[in-house]
């Protein structure tokens, strides 16, 4: 294995840079992230790919699920991404109606992400039945990431956020779809929400690099949600998440101190403060003291 070690100078990653790390057994890192801040701290904290997942319908607008985000919402936040990063591959999530009502409406978008959001791969959730989709995107030289298992654009007919691929007929079909994105041409694999068994055997099966989300260990790179590891999400989280911090309560305590510096008079200290310019302040000084004088007024002093 030959992995660049943390502070090295990095490349740029690109869709072929992930068929590598595949081919050489290393694993690929990929991280959320919706705005400038945020995708420039996982860019420069050496993250592979950042993905502007329509998981920001829930993370950063306070939706219940991801259906309702829009296009132009998404370019939004994949334009501020954009702006963020220098060596991750950027990835824009297709967000839920822009690839369902026809092809050609769904390549007028995928090119929409790449033209004006920057981003340099798009992401579509569905297995085989997506196909012929995925080829018309790549034959308009987009690159595309598949996405199967637990898809959240799919809540409604699934019933919820449940886990996929548990009986043998599921996991047959996870396999046929797993294998036909592979022969469609997909930079890579999303697997989502399935027994970490299935992730490996479509690991094992495809060319096509996986990353998982609640798949286990045995795919070729590990996704997560920029929220959740960070405890931003205001609710328990799934099994399969790690708090890596807590910007929750970094945060709360730093509106709190604020606040009680405010109240207190505390916040802003002279140190906080801008001054004049001594020969300004000089100057006003006297002005100060002339008005004084004509009024006949006790001195004053203009602030310092
Ligand atoms: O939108 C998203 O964040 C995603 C990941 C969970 C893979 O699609």
């Amino acid at each position: 294995m030959s992995l660049t070690p943390i502070g090295a100078p990095r490349q740029k990653i690109t869709v072929a840079s992930l068929r590598d790390r595949k081919f050489q057994h290393e694993p690929i890192t990929c991280l959320t992230a919706y705005d400038y801040s945020s995708a420039r701290l996982v860019d420069e904290g050496g993250i592979d790919v950042v993905l502007v997942g329509d998981s920001l319908a829930m993370t950063m607008l306070g939706h219940e699920n991801t259906l309702s985000v829009t296009v132009d919402e998404m370019l939004h936040h994949t334009r501020a991404a954009r702006r963020g990063v220098k060596n991750a591959l950027l990835m824009a999530d297709m967000p839920y109606g822009s690839y369902h009502v026809g092809r050609e409406d769904a390549v007028r978008n995928a090119t929409r992400f790449i033209k004006e959001g920057g981003a340099e791969i798009v992401k579509v959730e569905g297995g085989e039945k997506r196909v012929a989709l995925i080829r018309e995107i790549i034959d308009a030289e987009i690159p595309v990431a598949g996405h199967i298992g637990l898809t959240p654009q799919s809540v409604n007919r699934m019933g919820g956020f449940k886990v996929q691929g548990k009986s043998l007929s599921d996991i047959e079909q996870l396999m046929r779809d797993a294998t036909a994105l592979d022969r469609a041409g997909v930079a890579c694999l999303f697997l989502e929400g399935i027994p970490r068994e299935v992730a490996e055997m479509i690991t094992n099966e495809v060319g096509t690099p996986t990353i998982g989300i609640g798949a286990g260990p045995g795919c070729d790179g590990q996704v997560l949600v920029f929220h959740d590891i960070l405890n931003l999400t205001f609710a328990p989280a799934a099994k399969f998440v790690r708090r890596y911090g807590d910007a929750a309560a970094e945060i709360s305590h730093a509106v709190h101190a604020f606040r009680a510096d405010v109240l207190s008079r505390e916040y802003p200290g002279d140190k906080e403060s801008y001054h004049l310019p001594a020969e300004t302040k000089q100057a006003l000084d006297i002005l100060l003291e002339r008005k004084r004088a004509m009024r006949g007024r006790k001195p004053m002093t203009a602030v310092e």
